[in-house]
């Protein structure tokens, strides 16, 4: 027996009603549970900080971009043992080099990303030796399709491929080594204007959005195994990358954080056990709000900002992605 007739309201009403629902939410729900988390987390941090082991053997992707770079110097020290996986032969070597000099042993593993099998080899040859204690996983790539004889209609492969496939790649075999191990940390870099972002970045933010619910369903799986996964979810970073894409709003400095703070702050996090490491944190609140609207209004949001990234990059320029 069906219970007639389902219940339900008049649409016209459902986004006030969603709307009510979210204050409620937040009131009776999130309040008093943030409230919770805060004294909760005091003696978590403090125990993490003093005695969780530090990792030694450290893999870190996407090691050519200015924020693996910093990662990579941040854990650079006698003692750790780094591999640095990048497809750019130059910029490897150079910070291997200076891995090096900082008393860390560094190997390069130097390989496309998009090449998933050579990939896969490439890390799991590394991991073998090595009883690996972290992994910083992050794509290095993003503007990479600058070719504008490729429509946009056919880019949705190439993202993917390198974005989700490689990336997820490279966490899972880690993950089986972990596994073995018995032990290990898992962070996953997914920048927080994924949250929100123009649509001409139609397949960064879709792929950026997978690996968001990928991590959390994957923190879940992996906990079982002693495996805990952390995302790291940086703001606005100062890096070439955001000179070069968001132009006008690069020339405001202050907005933005430096990639050594973000590979500072990571650091201390990890070793803390945070499952969430956001930095810079105030500017990501507008997203948080964002987050929590009810879907008809961020539809109606994403044609604004659809008409903004329009205004500044000129129709059909999705090719910059
Ligand atoms: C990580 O990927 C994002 C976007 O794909 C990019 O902005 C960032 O520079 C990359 N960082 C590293 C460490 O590879
Ligand atoms: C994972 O986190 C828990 C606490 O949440 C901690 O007890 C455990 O040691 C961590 N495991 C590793 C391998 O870091
Ligand atoms: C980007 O993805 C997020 C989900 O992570 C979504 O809320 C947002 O609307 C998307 N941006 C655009 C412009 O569609
Ligand atoms: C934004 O995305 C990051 C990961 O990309 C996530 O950690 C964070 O929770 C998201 N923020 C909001 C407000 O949804």
């Amino acid at each position: 027996m069906t219970i007639i007739p389902p219940l339900t309201i008049p649409s016209i009403f459902q986004p006030l009603i969603q709307a009510w629902v979210a204050w409620f939410t937040v009131t009776f729900f999130s309040l008093p549970i943030a409230t919770f988390f805060m004294w909760w987390d005091f003696p978590r941090c403090i125990y993490g900080l003093l005695f969780q082991k530090k990792p030694r053997v450290i893999l870190i992707t996407g090691a050519d971009t200015r924020i693996g770079e910093m990662f990579a110097l941040e854990y650079a020290q006698s003692g750790n043992t780094i591999g640095l996986l990048s497809s750019d032969k130059y910029k490897l070597n150079r910070l291997a080099d200076e891995c090096n000099k900082r008393g860390a042993e560094t190997f390069k593993l130097y390989v496309d990303i998009s090449n998933l099998e050579l990939l896969r080899d490439t890390v799991e040859e590394f991991l073998s030796e090595r009883p690996i204690d972290l992994l910083i996983a992050n794509t290095s790539q993003n503007d990479i399709i600058k070719d504008v004889e490729t429509r946009w209609e056919d880019m949705f492969e190439q993202v993917i491929l390198t974005n989700i496939n490689g990336i997820i790649g490279v966490i899972m075999s880690t993950y089986k080594r972990m596994q073995d191990l018995g032990k290990g940390q898992i962070a996953i870099i997914n920048p927080t204007a994924s949250n929100i972002s123009i649509p001409q970045l139609i397949y960064h933010n879709m792929t950026k959005s997978a690996l968001l619910s990928f991590s959390r369903d994957f923190r879940y799986l992996a906990k079982k195994h002693n495996v805990n996964v952390s995302i790291i979810s940086p703001g606005l970073i100062d890096t070439q990358m955001t000179a070069k894409t968001l132009s006008p709003i690069s020339s405001f400095k202050l907005f933005f954080a430096s990639a050594h703070s973000l590979a500072f702050i990571s650091r201390i996090q990890l070793q803390q056990g945070n499952v969430e490491i956001v930095w810079p944190f105030l500017e990501t609140l507008p997203f948080y709000a964002y987050n929590i609207l009810p879907p008809r209004i961020i539809n109606t949001v994403t044609y604004f900002i659809g008409l903004i990234g329009d205004f500044f990059t000129g129709t059909n320029s999705v090719a910059w992605v």
